[in-house]
């Protein structure tokens, strides 16, 4: 148990290139931290943003990327309270996750609930937490209004799906092809346009009708999220909070939302970003925990369903990566370290 396996990038660049695995001691906690057996983390997009240097913090390399994880706590540091080894366990804005064995501050340390999977446990602080940040501290959507979203099929967009569900607000939902219509609808989505053979502004239009739509989430940018924009009634709001256009995120016009002129001044719409990692670091402890748990909640009153993710032995991870990012990819890929 003296060395454990991580998947490290060299350095800055191409995850397929970059990334490696290797054998590196097991690290010691300190005082005020556990150490934590990880047993699934995911592989995320924006994981491989972050080592092609192109997220929104750029690491220094080498570096472990990775930012949720699931495991079981097998040594405390001194100093630690409410925590014990053996407790199943997930991390909460820790960095570097892709690794066998983590050790993290006690205070980002969450325990999981016993019925709830591993899979799930290690998807609940990135994408079904950004939906109900969304949907409710963000834009507060309300029962019987209309939430617009894009890449409606994303994990985060079927968290927004199932929120409307529950909450009673009806989502307008966008995606990029005909053939994930009926998975939408069945997922309980109030309505879907499919950008491969439909005009977005005209479909909301017709949607919509007369009382238009004032709330929109949008993680495609460039000219889908502009279309979405000028898509909105007068006075609506347009959060961006992804730019999945631009697959490498190298594409300049595809980082760029061409906003329409008019509508930001003579119907006075607001366009705003979103993102997590500014929340974790700006947002009170206490507000902070109240919505983590409630999103556990959710979680486990079977109000979010997380998709499967899909296991992928840690040492097969360039696999892993490729599925990140393939169209149509399904449940995440999870890296598992299995012994
Ligand atoms: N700002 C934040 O704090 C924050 C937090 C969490 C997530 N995010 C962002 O949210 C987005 C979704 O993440 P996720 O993990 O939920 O995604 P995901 O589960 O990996 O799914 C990606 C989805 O995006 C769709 N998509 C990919 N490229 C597209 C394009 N060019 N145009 C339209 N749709 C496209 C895919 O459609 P197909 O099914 O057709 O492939 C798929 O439905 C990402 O941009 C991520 O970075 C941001």
């Amino acid at each position: 148990m003296s060395t454990m396996r991580s998947v490290v990038a060299g350095a800055m660049g191409e995850p397929s290139e970059v990334l490696q695995l290797q054998m590196s001691s097991v690290p010691q906690p300190g005082p005020r931290q556990v150490r934590i057996r990880v047993t699934a983390v995911p592989v995320h997009a924006s994981d491989l943003h972050t080592v092609r240097g192109r997220y929104g913090f750029v690491p220094e390399f080498p570096t472990t990327p990775g930012i949720e994880s699931v495991g079981v706590i097998d040594e405390i540091g001194s100093e630690v309270d409410g925590l014990a080894v053996g407790q199943r366990v997930i991390t909460a804005g820790v960095r570097g996750t892709w690794q066998e064995y983590l050790v993290a501050d006690a205070e980002r340390v969450l325990p999981v609930l016993a019925g709830m999977s591993d899979s799930t446990a290690a998807q609940v602080l990135s994408n079904p937490l950004t939906a109900v940040i969304l949907t409710g501290e963000v834009l507060d959507v309300q029962p019987g209004e209309w939430l617009l979203q894009t890449a409606a099929g994303s994990t985060v967009g079927q968290s927004v799906i199932q929120l409307g569900t529950h909450f009673g607000f009806k989502t307008l939902n966008v995606v990029r092809r005909r053939s994930a219509v009926d998975d939408i609808r069945a997922l309980g989505g109030t309505a879907v346009i499919s950008t491969e053979d439909e005009d977005l502004r005209a479909r909301v239009a017709e949607i919509a009708g007369g009382e238009g739509v004032f709330k929109a989430i949008d993680s495609v940018s460039g000219q889908v999220g502009a279309d979405v924009s000028r898509a909105l009634a007068p006075g609506g709001e347009l959060v961006v909070y992804g730019a999945l256009s631009t697959h490498r995120q190298t594409e300049a016009d595809k980082l760029t939302i061409p906003v329409f002129a008019r509508s930001l001044i003579y119907e006075t719409k607001t366009v705003r970003g979103f993102w997590l990692f500014r929340w974790f670091s700006q947002t009170p402890k206490e507000c902070m925990t109240a919505t983590i748990n409630k999103t556990i909640q959710l979680l486990d009153s079977g109000v979010l369903r997380v998709p499967e993710g899909q296991p992928v032995p840690v040492e097969n991870f360039s696999d892993a990566v490729r599925l990140a990012e393939a169209p149509a990819h399904g449940g995440k890929p999870l890296l598992v370290f299995e012994s």
